[in-house]
């Protein structure tokens, strides 16, 4: 018996292999069928065993989730108790973040963030300093984002969910380091897109929609040519709008054409966009029915082992409305 990482199990659409807890007890027998429901209630084993037992299975990354696995997903999920004391990112800290991005000018130019830089790198070291002690302790993904929505509170987010994920997956400090100032500049492109179009955007418009397009690839020359920060973080603000499947832009990158960093902001990037769009959708109401929609969309735009570590995170039975975060 050999231990089982969960990234490591979340691969797989059929096991394998049998999954035992520590006691020795079965608890996913090879062959099976993976399903989301079946992979969140392993969140709750804190040790997890494999025993090979070779079988020719199709080992494929592709995971898709029907709906039918969606519906067993949210009947085998218990229901988890939410106390005030479970609730991570504080108004301290919300503050605190704040202030720092109250000294960010309008950024116009990329000499203005250039000028500036230091305020982000102050940002996210604040940002990974009261996030890093934190994971263990998150119930529910209203509890890691900023209700307020200002000038860089997206920014914000997408660092503190995009640096949670990174925790989680057990990257290294200077990795997290990285994605956390990514993640912060991830839309710094959008400063050279016409305030016309910033401000009265319509995703319907194909002119719209292809000017907001470049703010991918102007984000990564001024993160890589104007502030000469690593290869890492510019890809960020490249690829973040890519998709798995290849269906996203700029490049219509697919699976591992896509860095790991910039598939984890765009989990985190999607998922605030969801929260705060859901305004204007008849069908997204809690943050759980965001996850779902998440779910169902699977693998065509992102990274099966991501999402789930996102979803692990942000636990699927959150139900808080979205109008209160
Ligand atoms: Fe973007
Ligand atoms: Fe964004």
């Amino acid at each position: 018996m050999e231990i089982l990482s969960f990234q490591e199990l979340s691969r797989h659409t059929v096991l394998p292999f049998s999954v035992y807890n520590q006691e020795g007890s079965l608890l996913l027998k090879a062959g099976e069928t993976l399903t989301p429901g079946k992979l969140l209630r392993l969140k709750y084993v804190s040790v997890l065993y494999k025993h090979d037992e070779a079988l020719d299975l199709d080992l494929s990354l592709d995971f898709d989730f029907e709906d039918e696995q969606i519906q067993d997903f949210e009947e085998e999920e218990e229901e988890v108790v939410i106390t005030e004391k479970n609730i991570v990112i504080n108004n301290r800290f919300k503050k605190d973040i704040n202030h720092i991005f109250s000294k960010l000018p309008e950024l116009k130019e990329p000499a203005d963030v250039k000028n500036k830089l230091s305020v982000f790198f102050d940002a996210r070291d604040r940002i990974l300093a009261e996030v890093e002690p934190a994971i263990n302790k998150i119930i529910r993904a209203s509890d890691i984002r900023m209700p307020v929505e200002d000038k860089f509170s997206h920014e914000i987010n997408v660092a503190v969910l995009s640096i949670l994920v990174a925790q989680k997956l057990k990257l290294k400090k200077s990795e997290i380091e990285e994605i956390a100032l990514g993640a912060l500049l991830h839309d710094i492109g959008k400063i050279k897109i016409p305030e016309a179009i910033t401000t009265n955007f319509n995703p319907n418009n194909a002119q719209h929609e292809s000017i907001m397009q470049l703010h991918t690839h102007i984000g990564y020359n001024i993160i890589k040519d104007d502030l000469q920060l690593s290869e890492n973080t510019a890809r960020i603000a490249f690829e973040h709008h890519e998709k798995n499947d290849g269906s996203g832009y700029p490049k219509g990158k697919s699976g591992e054409l896509i860095s790991l960093h910039s598939q984890i902001v765009s989990v985190c990037n999607h998922f605030d966009n969801f929260v705060t769009n859901a305004n204007s959708s008849y069908e997204l109401k809690s943050v759980k029915d965001i996850l779902k929609k998440m779910l169902n969309i699977g693998s065509k735009w992102f990274f099966p082992n991501i999402l789930y570590s996102f979803v692990h995170l942000a636990s699927y039975n959150d139900t808080k409305s979205l109008d209160k975060i």
